[in-house]
């Protein structure tokens, strides 16, 4: 099988009339993930700081002729105050999201005993506290309408607990905490909350190890599946879950890693 058909996304058309955030578009996964919403139909709002990734992202909508229903916007997520701001000024404009992808990290990488109380916190600030964030702004559009869909994004590490990412490690852990806790509290009101693991994808996150062909050797002798993973491999997994056939599961992390994790 080709990496095209073993990566080949879901119905075109499944999520017309969809109002989708993605935080942290423009990243590697997010990229695709962007693309795959608009591709299935989906208006998107991306969020992303980074001025060249940004620049790349909005050029790959326009390669795919997507641009109508695509805006990006240079938010700091890190900033609760100005997030907040920024989501109640979007939602105005289209009228509420009603599927939230919490995608954006940052991953600083040094042995424990090396980072300040501060720097736990402010990897928390992107990669948990803006989840809050957009999850506090949709809400209310989310109960209104009587369905919604909340989709984290998780880690592999956090299962492998690995070493020189702990506040990373503590932010995916939180996330995967949040996920159960907001589906249980959410349920009723029709909204679904679910979390992607991915495995080891080769995107900039990857680029923290120092030794890329052994990490890669590392990576497949850890899957079951022989191929590296493909951003789209997220992308799929997320339209799924983020699809109407997935409205029995929630609270669940899933983890799309090759069968690298099993539980
Ligand atoms: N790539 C992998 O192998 C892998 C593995 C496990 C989990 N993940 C998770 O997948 C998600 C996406 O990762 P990725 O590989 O695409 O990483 P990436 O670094 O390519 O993308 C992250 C994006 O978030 C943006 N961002 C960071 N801080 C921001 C801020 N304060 N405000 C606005 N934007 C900000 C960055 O500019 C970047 O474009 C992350 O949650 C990551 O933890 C990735």
């Amino acid at each position: 099988m080709t990496l095209a058909e073993d990566t080949r996304p879901a119905s075109e058309g499944a999520m017309q009339g969809r109002h989708v955030l993605v935080t942290g578009a423009a990243g590697g996964l997010g990229q695709a993930t962007v693309l795959g919403f608009l591709a299935a139909g989906a208006t998107v709002h991306a969020i992303d700081t980074h001025p060249e990734k940004s620049a790349a992202l909005t050029a790959a909508v326009h390669a795919a002729g997507q641009e109508a229903r695509f805006t990006l916007a240079a938010t700091d997520l890190a900033d609760a105050g100005a997030l907040t701001e920024a989501l109640a000024e979007a939602q105005a404009a289209r009228g509420g999201f009603d599927t939230l992808v919490n995608n954006a990290a940052i991953y600083p990488s040094k042995p424990f005993e090396e980072y300040s109380l501060a720097e736990h916190r402010a990897v928390q600030a992107v990669n948990v506290d803006a989840a809050i964030v957009a999850v506090q702004a949709a809400l209310p559009h989310m109960r209104a309408a009587g369905r919604g869909r909340i989709l984290n994004i998780a880690s592999v590490t956090f299962y492998g607990g690995w070493a020189k990412l702990s506040p990373y490690v503590q932010s995916k852990g939180a996330l995967v905490g949040l996920t159960r806790a907001w589906a249980r509290e959410f349920g009723a009101y029709g909204i679904t909350v679910n979390a992607i693991a991915p495995g080891a994808f080769p995107t900039d996150a990857e680029k923290i190890h120092p030794d890329p062909e052994g990490y890669t050797r590392f990576v497949l002798d850890h899957q079951a599946v022989k191929r590296r993973g493909a951003p789209e491999d997220i992308a799929n997994a997320l339209l799924f879950l983020a699809s109407d056939a997935a409205g029995f599961i929630t609270g669940q992390t899933l983890n799309v890693d090759g069968g690298w994790v099993m539980h």
